[in-house]
């Protein structure tokens, strides 16, 4: 296999990792994949994986590698503030050492999966690349601070790609029921309630097959030095989103489904735009929420026992915590 063909996936046996290795080894990739194991392995075998801290990770250990891919990390807002501490070892520090090693090691590029989540609460306009991010809560911010370490070492030969993604939905074999469509689907077909805690909030939302469209399309471009870049499939409101459940249940499950708002506050709400993807990168996002809700629709059999704690992050994370706090 040519060197620039190898792709080393921190954190790649998570929910965008399970379904983005495999694709990209479709592609014609060598993957290797390091991860803790928090919410097991679900990799198919022939993806070469190691159970492993990235802490523990040398320099040697990156050397064969032309780009790293960083998953890893605290994945929401209520794993952040359960350990704010943990979250920024982790969203901060963990990628701020993996750039040292993969510029040390001769690694070209690294790819960091970013959050849109770096918004926080903006007003009604939709947010490029160049707008300055504001966010206060651990998780934003973390994640800023996870791409400014990345992109401080960026020059012409150590390319650093900063996604700030739209929060991630669709069904992966490492799944999970805490993210928008996908805990709206599932409260929906277990309550046949949706709860909103405010239906005028606006997402973001990343679909996972426009998601590995663009990884490979930013593993295959010619971006120098250090890019932050949008990635989402559309944005909506909460409401939009609930709405459009709602009416899939009705035509395709014959539920009649209740929507509640709570009408608080949130701390987050932004629309971004994904022109800078469409440009560098030629990005084209194909999915809208019908397709999301479909993929799930169709693979239901694979997650539905919703009391699986595995589908909730903040619940294996509490467990992990209690048993051995991970960054003591
Ligand atoms: N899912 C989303 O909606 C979304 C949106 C924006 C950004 N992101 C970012 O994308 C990345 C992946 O998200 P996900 O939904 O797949 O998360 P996930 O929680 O399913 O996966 C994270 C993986 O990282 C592994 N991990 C964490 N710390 C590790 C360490 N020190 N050593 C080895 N492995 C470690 C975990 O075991 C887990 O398998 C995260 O960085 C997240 O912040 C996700």
């Amino acid at each position: 296999m040519h060197a620039d063909k190898k792709i080393l996936i921190l954190g790649g046996a998570g929910f965008i990792g399970t379904t983005l290795s495999p694709f990209l080894k479709e592609c014609g990739y060598d993957i290797t994949v390091v991860d803790i194991g928090w919410f097991g392995n679900h990799l198919p075998n022939n993806i070469h994986f190691i159970k492993a801290d990235i802490f523990d990770l040398k320099i040697n250990d990156l050397k064969a590698f032309h780009t790293v891919i960083f998953l890893a990390g605290l994945s929401n807002d209520p794993m952040a503030e359960f350990s704010p501490k943990d979250n920024f070892i982790y969203n901060t520090g963990l990628p701020a050492y993996i750039g040292y090693l993969a510029k040390e090691a001769g690694v070209k590029r690294v790819i960091f999966a970013s959050s849109c989540s770096v918004y926080g609460y903006t007003h009604n306009r939709t947010f490029t690349e160049d707008d300055i991010a504001i966010s206060n809560y651990p998780y934003g911010v973390s994640k800023l601070q996870g791409e400014k370490a990345l992109l401080a070492l960026a020059d012409e030969n150590f390319s650093v790609i900063c996604f700030r993604q739209g929060t991630v939905c669709g069904y992966s074999p490492r799944m999970r029921l805490d993210l928008a469509i996908n805990t709206m689907f599932k409260n929906a077909l277990s309550n046949k309630e949706i709860k909103l805690s405010n239906h005028k909030i606006w997402r973001p939302i990343l679909g996972l097959t426009d998601l590995c469209n663009a990884y490979k399309l930013g593993v295959e471009s010619d971006l120098e030095f250090g890019q932050v870049i949008n990635l989402s499939s559309f944005n909506t409101t909460i409401g939009d989103l609930a709405k459009q459940v709602k009416e899939f249940m009705l035509e395709f499950c014959e539920l009649e489904i209740n929507i509640t708002d709570s009408h608080v506050e949130d701390y987050r709400n932004y629309k971004v735009s994904t022109e800078k993807a469409e440009n560098l990168l030629r990005f084209k996002a194909v999915q809208d929420g019908l397709s999301i809700i479909n993929d799930l629709h169709k693979n239901l059999t694979h997650f539905s026992d919703f009391n699986d704690e595995s589908f909730y992050n903040i619940e294996v994370f509490k467990k992990l915590m209690m048993s051995k706090p991970i960054g003591s």
